[in-house]
């Protein structure tokens, strides 16, 4: 997990330890129960399907997106609709490849390996990952030097699923791997609300819509996000004697938080200021944002930079990144003329 200087976010879609109880209690446990995602949703149900009438294990599948939007939550449901049991593990913990082989070695056939950050596995552990993949066998070295030779050592019919937030990062062997890949999407606002008033439910707290949709407007489009601020908003409720969650004390919860109508902190807002102020606008590379910032250029790329995009604030181009009008309007700035588009 990424982490960055400003210690934790609350608005962050990337986990934190006091996720850890509010996961257990929310997170969904069946696909009927998994909120939006549609598409996702009905290609995996027949996926699933297929495979159980076939009576074989599942295709290898690779989840990705950004942190926070259910990946986690995605490949435990898999495995409570196959039935199967699922290991969890992450790409930094597989330090060698003997850690591999041991996991792999225990599995059993038809069992789940989840393997979360899949980018970070080293390159020699991902070559210890393609025939356990593609043929079901470990390729192991005995001895060494002129006498060393391989073993091949066979392998139960595991599954393995993989979850990252930086796709690009994989090789392309090991993407080419994965039977199916599914790209998770940010949330629509009624999908949004749907999994605010589901988790309001489940916490017992009961909630006015008009307040479910101002912890909507300020979760990212991320359902861990909305999670988290529903958790401050309850506090705040039953702190304030309130028999209800309304509009304005989600709002007076919130703004306490620094969250802007919009779902933008401070960081965020920094992000494109310095990209306004310092670089005009773009375009700029983003390992000089970072240092302007002196931040971690991964941090930036893959937690901040997402979600700045969904908005339209923020585009990638080949020369770099470039802040939007709209951006500029939100910040309360004016848009330089000679950055218009040109009237033909
Ligand atoms: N589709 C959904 N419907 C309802 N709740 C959801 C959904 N997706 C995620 N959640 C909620 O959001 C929380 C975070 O999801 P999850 O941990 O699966 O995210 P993730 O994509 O694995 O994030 P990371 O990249 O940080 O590992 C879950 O605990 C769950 O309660
Ligand atoms: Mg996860």
């Amino acid at each position: 997990m990424t982490t960055n200087k400003s210690g934790e976010r609350l608005i962050e879609g990337d986990f934190q330890i006091e996720d850890k109880a509010l996961d257990k209690q929310l997170r969904p446990r069946h696909l009927k129960e998994y909120i939006g995602q549609q598409q996702i949703k009905e290609n995996l149900n027949i996926f699933l399907t297929a495979a159980k009438q076939r009576g074989e294990p599942i295709e290898h599948v690779l989840l990705y997106g950004p942190p926070g939007l259910g990946k986690t939550t995605l490949a435990h449901i898999i495995a409570n609709e196959v039935g199967c049991n699922i290991k969890v593990t992450s790409g930094p913990a597989i330090e060698r490849a003997g850690d591999l082989a041991a996991i792999l070695t225990n599995l059993e056939a038809g069992d789940i390996l989840f393997i979360d950050e899949i980018h970070r596995l080293n390159k020699v552990i991902e070559e210890v990952l393609y025939p356990a993949m593609e043929d079901f066998a470990l390729d192991l070295v005995i001895g060494k030097g002129p006498s060393a030779r391989t073993v091949r050592l066979d392998l139960p019919h595991f599954t393995l699923i993989g979850a990252t937030t930086r796709y690009h990062l994989l090789s392309g062997p090991l993407r080419n791997r994965f039977g199916v890949t599914y790209r998770l999407n940010f949330y629509e606002p009624d999908e949004m609300l749907q999994i605010i008033n589901r988790s309001a439910r489940l916490l017992g707290l009961s909630i006015e819509k008009k307040a479910a949709e101002v912890i909507s407007s300020r979760a990212r489009a991320t359902p861990r996000v909305a999670n988290r601020l529903l958790k401050r908003v309850r506090d705040f409720v039953q702190v304030k004697k309130s028999p209800i969650a309304t509009a304005d004390l989600a709002q007076a919860a919130l703004d306490q938080l620094k969250v802007d109508p919009l779902g933008l902190d401070d960081l965020d807002r920094q992000i494109l200021r310095v990209i306004i102020e310092k670089f005009k606008g773009g375009p700029v590379g983003v390992s000089s944002v970072a240092a302007a910032l002196q931040e971690e250029a991964a941090t930036i790329e893959e937690i901040y930079e997402p979600f700045l995009m969904q908005l339209g604030f923020l585009q990638r181009t080949p020369r770099g990144r470039t802040v939007t009008q709209a951006a500029y309007e939100h910040l309360g700035l004016k848009f330089p003329s000679e950055k218009q588009p040109k009237m033909v």
